[in-house]
């Protein structure tokens, strides 16, 4: 285990090196504290943000076909699982479902949810598992007949550069075995109109998310980062094939952390995070060393995808 002060010098080093880069750049998963995770709770509920309620409605649309598909005896495991909302639209109607594993990175609101399921779901076993699933982990061996059915839904895996989505599809497969399986969302590849809107609402909910990184960063590190001085932006970068979210800065500025200085010219931007958006093609050769894609399910529109990938053999 890491101690706190270790954890927060490797953390600077992080940021440090990331001011460092061209252009200069935040890692996006210092998004999510508490008031970060509200802000992304109030996006999921915007007019323009259709990924979570679109996946949602898929879900529940095709649940039983994705029951058949995903066959009896599971061990469902969800790597990031935060509130395990979507989760419980499994959780409530595939009797299939033994056990559920839930992984998260911060373990006190990981075993608040995991009590709570226990609670609501007293046929599944329930075993929280604190870790962070982009190293390999290990799993509770405690139903070894299970099929290991790793549940991954909305479209984080978007977030990841290409190495770390081959690293966690490597990881994973090694965790479901030969027997196993994985039910992803993965956002498709639209109109660029649509997408751009979805990342740059009329309500500045976005923004503030976007923002209230550099107040996050400010408390985890000594840093002085003045979100005031900066506008969002969020725009696709059509040869990345990604939405990258970006904090442009009003006026030149500097910003001291951990004692180094940084120099920051008026127009210049901090980039935070890619979203990144995939053709069926596309998602399909990602995956392919590892797994193959045997169900699509989607919206009419085409807006979202689900997809449930099966290990080659
Ligand atoms: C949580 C990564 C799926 O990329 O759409 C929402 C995060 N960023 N608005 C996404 C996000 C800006 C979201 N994911």
């Amino acid at each position: 285990m890491e101690d706190t002060l270790t954890k927060t010098n490797t953390i600077t080093q992080e940021i440090i090196a990331g001011m460092k880069n061209t252009p200069k750049q935040l890692p996006s998963k210092y998004f999510y504290d508490e008031k970060g995770s509200q802000l992304f709770d109030e996006i999921t509920e915007l007019e323009e943000y259709y990924p979570t309620r679109t996946e949602r409605m898929i879900l529940e649309y095709y649940l039983d076909e994705m029951a058949e598909k995903l066959g009896d005896n599971i061990e469902l495991i969800e790597p990031g699982s935060g509130s395990s909302e979507k989760t419980r639209i499994l959780l409530d109607k595939m009797d299939s479902i033994r056990c559920y594993v839930p992984i998260d990175i911060s373990g006190d609101y990981l075993f608040k949810v995991a009590d709570q399921l226990q609670k609501e779901y007293p046929n599944i076993d329930i075993e929280p598992l604190e870790a962070d699933y982009t190293r390999p982990f290990e799993l509770p061996n405690t139903h070894p007949n299970a099929r290991r059915i790793v549940f991954f839904p909305g479209s984080t895996i978007g977030n990841f550069k290409l190495n770390t989505v081959q690293r966690f599809f490597s990881v994973i497969a090694d965790i479901v075995g030969k027997q196993g399986g994985v039910l992803i969302g993965v956002d498709l590849k639209k109109d660029i109109n649509i997408l751009e809107a979805a990342y740059n609402d009329s309500k500045g909910i976005t923004a503030a998310f976007n923002k209230n990184m550099l107040v996050h960063l400010n408390r985890k590190i000594d840093a002085n980062f003045d979100p005031d001085l900066f506008e969002h932006k969020a725009l696709w970068v059509e040869e990345k094939g990604c939405i990258e979210m970006r904090l442009y800065a009003t006026k030149s500025h500097s910003v001291q952390i951990n004692g180094q200085v940084f120099q920051i010219e008026e127009g210049e931007y901090l980039h935070t995070e890619n979203s990144h958006k995939y053709t069926q093609e596309e998602f399909s050769g990602i995956v392919a060393p590892w797994f193959e894609v045997e169900q699509v399910w989607t919206d009419k529109n085409e807006l979202f995808s689900v997809q449930y990938l099966v290990p080659r053999v």
